[in-house]
């Protein structure tokens, strides 16, 4: 992707046709305090690192594993940056308990991993492969043992290829596929898993999978925006819904990628306005709204024509114990009157921080999202379930003394505990990510982790960052520099 002038973190849209919108305006960037009063964070905050299926376990054939839309979209020449593959990844089907103590080691209180579908479902319904969701229940069991909470992810993008191939998250079947496997989580690990987050980043699996193309099922479709977002957002409330029935003591969540989108600046920033608007309402409001207020936004109504039934947002609306938010940096949007959507990806303030991958380093961004949460939707309880930086130059060894990623963490902690002081319930952070992994369509080209791996040997190393994070987990007090 990023070799396409457009990088998912610097997201600028592009042609998201379906989407009209309106003359609204989006609220300009709210003035905020990034500058904490007290750099001691509570007692109880919990930190930890977020991990997913499809980029770190490999193994992909093993024990009855159904094939994802992933598999078949690696395979597919072109897609994947470096032409690697996820079939070793971290390895850490094979070596979960190395991670547990890696997390151990750091003195981590959670632990954020996604279940694949596949490997518990493997066509998605039917029949529970016990094998598959023995692993779970082993890795569970082990961050137990080490006292560290498991937050387990439903769906993080890679849906049973068994599935896809009967229409995926375009078809409304597949939106109640995702509630009976939630069920299934919920009756067989529900004794001691006991935090769920059903969806991660949405938006990104929409937009980059069903509309750009850019990521798996691989669809470049504008039409499909609608009906993907919808089933989505419908598949995540009946999922709720079925785990509150299925048990009475889970904690529910779901992840978003939550982006403030501003305008390009220059002589047009008045008509960028309108295009960051539209973006804003498809990207953030299209998630946020369906969930916490049981509506879509305006510039949604086109698209969703015809998918939405009566009583689905009185589904898509559910209580939840804690939203999950996903932060890297604010994306930029200009009008393109040729563009169908009249979306376009615009540029960053000229001088602003950005890495080899065009990602934007911003922590006022993270600081504008929560501060909306805050005022516009009832200050829900928080966790920050991912936000990291990767190596800064690309390609090449990795970097073991990794100072530009604690002085990212550092900076976005510090709007973190700002926020808290302002009023957020936030509750933890959880920094993206443990190992070094497979960073979809970038391949191995990009590197998130607090420790590195020998891809040859799998031997891991832990960055400065690990024990820059260790150190701040123990303490809880953040560094001033
Ligand atoms: C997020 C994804 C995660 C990883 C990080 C770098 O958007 O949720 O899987 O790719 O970005």
């Amino acid at each position: 992707m990023g070799d396409h002038g457009m990088s998912r973190r610097a997201l600028g849209g592009g042609v998201l046709g379906a989407a009209a919108f309106g003359l609204a305006g989006c609220q300009g960037a709210p003035s905020v305090d990034l500058t904490p009063r007290s750099r001691q964070f509570p007692q109880d905050f919990q930190w930890g690192v977020a991990t997913a299926a499809f980029q770190t376990e490999g193994s992909l054939a093993a024990d009855g594993r159904g094939p994802s839309v992933w598999d078949v979209f690696e395979r597919q020449p072109g897609r994947i940056k470096d032409g690697s593959d996820a079939g070793t990844a971290t390895d850490s089907y094979r070596r979960y308990a190395e991670d547990v103590d890696l997390i151990a080691g750091a003195g981590l209180d959670a632990f954020r991993f996604s279940i694949a579908w596949s490997r518990v479902l493997p066509s998605g319904g039917g029949a529970i492969n016990q094998a598959g969701l023995d692993h779970y229940a082993r890795l569970v069991d082990a961050l137990l043992v080490k006292g560290i909470a498991p937050y387990a992810t439903l769906f993080h993008w890679d849906l049973p290829q068994g599935l896809q191939d009967k229409g995926g998250w375009a078809v409304r079947d597949t939106a109640s596929r995702l509630a009976d496997y939630a069920a299934v989580i919920g009756e067989r690990l529900g004794d001691r898993l006991k935090r769920i987050i059903i969806l991660n980043e949405a938006a990104v699996h929409t937009v980059f999978g069903h509309v750009l193309g850019e990521h798996a099922p691989g669809l470049k479709d504008a039409d499909l925006l609608g009906p993907v977002t919808h089933h989505l957002n419908l598949g995540q409330g009946l999922a709720i819904q079925a785990l509150r029935a299925a048990r009475g003591d889970l904690s529910i969540g779901t992840t978003m990628a939550l982006q403030p989108c501003r305008p390009d600046g220059g002589p047009l920033a008045v008509w960028n306005r309108l295009a960051s608007d539209g973006l804003d309402q498809i990207w953030n409001r299209a998630w946020l709204d369906p969930l916490l207020r049981g509506t879509y936004p305006d510039a949604m109504a086109d698209a969703l024509k015809g998918h939405v039934r009566d009583g689905d947002l009185a589904i898509t609306r559910q209580p939840i114990d804690f939203l999950g938010v996903n932060y890297y940096a604010p994306a930029y949007v200009r009008l393109d009157l040729k563009a169908p959507s009249r979306i376009a990806q615009g540029e960053p303030p000229r001088g602003a921080e950005r890495d080899a991958f065009g990602r934007q380093i911003d922590p006022s961004g993270l600081a504008e999202v929560l501060t909306r949460l805050r005022r516009d939707y009832g200050n829900p309880p928080l966790l920050i379930t991912e936000n990291g930086a990767s190596d800064p130059f690309g390609p090449g060894p990795a970097i073991l003394d990794d100072a530009f990623r604690i002085q990212y963490l550092r900076r976005h902690l510090q709007a973190v505990k700002a926020a808290m002081e302002a009023g957020s319930p936030i509750g933890g952070y959880f920094a993206w990510t443990l190992v070094d992994n497979w960073e979809w369509d970038l391949g191995y080209t990009s590197r998130f982790g607090l420790v590195a791996q020998d891809r040859a040997t799998g031997t891991r190393t832990p960055k400065a960052s690990y024990a820059w994070f260790k150190a701040l987990a123990r303490t809880g007090l953040l560094p001033e520099r």
